[in-house]
């Protein structure tokens, strides 16, 4: 699966589907608008132009038509009717659903700056890349999401899935998406959230639903195995346990259940750190752990000062956690 770009008119799921189609209607009607405005006025320019055989005398004005005036206030009046009317129905189409009972529900939590994903259903507690099960149109099983933020306003975009909708403290937000192809879809932090709101990046992976329950069930298993010979791996595990880590930070298993950073259980099953900010390596991680602030300046989470030596053990402690 390689990244999909995050183009709004290549959507893959019905919100975003809908929303596509209804602005090409609405561009093909005001286009046609601006051919009939545009053309007129050239004809008009070309056929009224002023001529070397004018006599300097104004052409015979004319004044009042009712008929004229009927259909220029008319027309308009039914095509904005039009225009307003299957916009309504394509926003009840959308918003207007009730959440079918076979629906995955998510609660996002938009955080400075970075994605906290909750499956309550499923147990499941993950981090900036949401996965989810691809619904099929016939029966569709779509996504739920519940949007709450733990500080400032956020907006959760992925462009070929759904609209914006934003996260907003204190007050609880909806939307679902219904993807029909498996892929990876992108997208972003869509409302100016401070310093790193740029890096504050989000990537759906849409599985077929076999797929998704083995991911399912990879997620929902509780402690990381953590094999006990590997004194790298104990030492990392102390490191953690040992230090402010375990304030923000929660690894099923250990004495860490902070929710101020992102859950690190299945940290390895991811693709990115940092919301997107770099790919998940042994290299980046080590970078991350060593300065925050160089990879993402003005993240949250900071430089630990940590020794060289336990950094290796640290990391070596987080690659052990699929
Ligand atoms: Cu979060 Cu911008």
């Amino acid at each position: 699966m390689g990244d999909a770009p995050a183009n709004i008119f290549a959507a893959v799921s019905a919100p975003a589907s809908r929303t596509s189609e209804l602005s090409l209607f609405v561009l093909a009607v005001t286009g046609a608008i601006f051919f009939v405005v545009f053309g007129l006025t050239i004809v008009a320019v070309v056929r009224f132009r002023r001529r070397d055989t004018d006599d300097g005398r104004e052409p015979p004005q004319v004044y009042g038509s009712n008929q004229l005036e009927t259909a220029w206030t008319v027309v308009p009046v039914l095509i904005v009717l039009v225009l307003a009317l299957t916009t309504a129905r394509v926003i009840q189409s959308i918003q207007g659903v009730t959440r079918p009972a076979n629906a995955i529900d998510v609660i996002v939590i938009g955080h400075q700056w970075w994605w906290e994903l909750r499956y309550p259903g499923l147990g499941i507690v993950t981090a900036n890349e949401l996965h989810v099960p691809v619904s099929d149109p016939l029966a569709p099983t779509p996504t739920w999401l519940t949007l709450l933020s733990a500080d400032v306003a956020h907006s959760f975009w992925v462009p070929r899935l759904a609209g914006k909708t934003d996260l907003i403290p204190n007050r609880v937000n909806h939307m679902w998406i219904a993807p029909t192809a498996p892929g990876v879809y992108v997208g972003q932090c869509a409302e100016y959230c401070g310093t790193q709101h740029a890096k504050m990046l989000l990537r759906v992976y849409v599985h077929p639903r076999d797929e998704f329950e083995r991911w399912a069930q990879a997620q929902r298993q509780g402690d990381p195995q953590v094999p006990s010979e590997l004194d790298a791996v104990v030492a990392g595990r102390r490191v953690f346990e040992s230090n402010a880590c375990i304030n923000c930070h929660s690894v099923a298993g250990t004495v860490g259940n902070g929710r101020y950073g992102p859950d690190l259980t299945h940290l390895m099953s991811r693709a990115t750190l940092a919301a997107g900010a770099a790919p998940l390596s042994p290299e980046t991680l080590r970078a991350w752990i060593r300065d925050p602030n160089g990879i993402k300046p003005g993240a949250h989470m900071p430089a630990m000062k940590l020794t060289e030596q336990q950094i290796d053990q640290l990391v070596q402690f987080l690659l052990t956690l699929h």
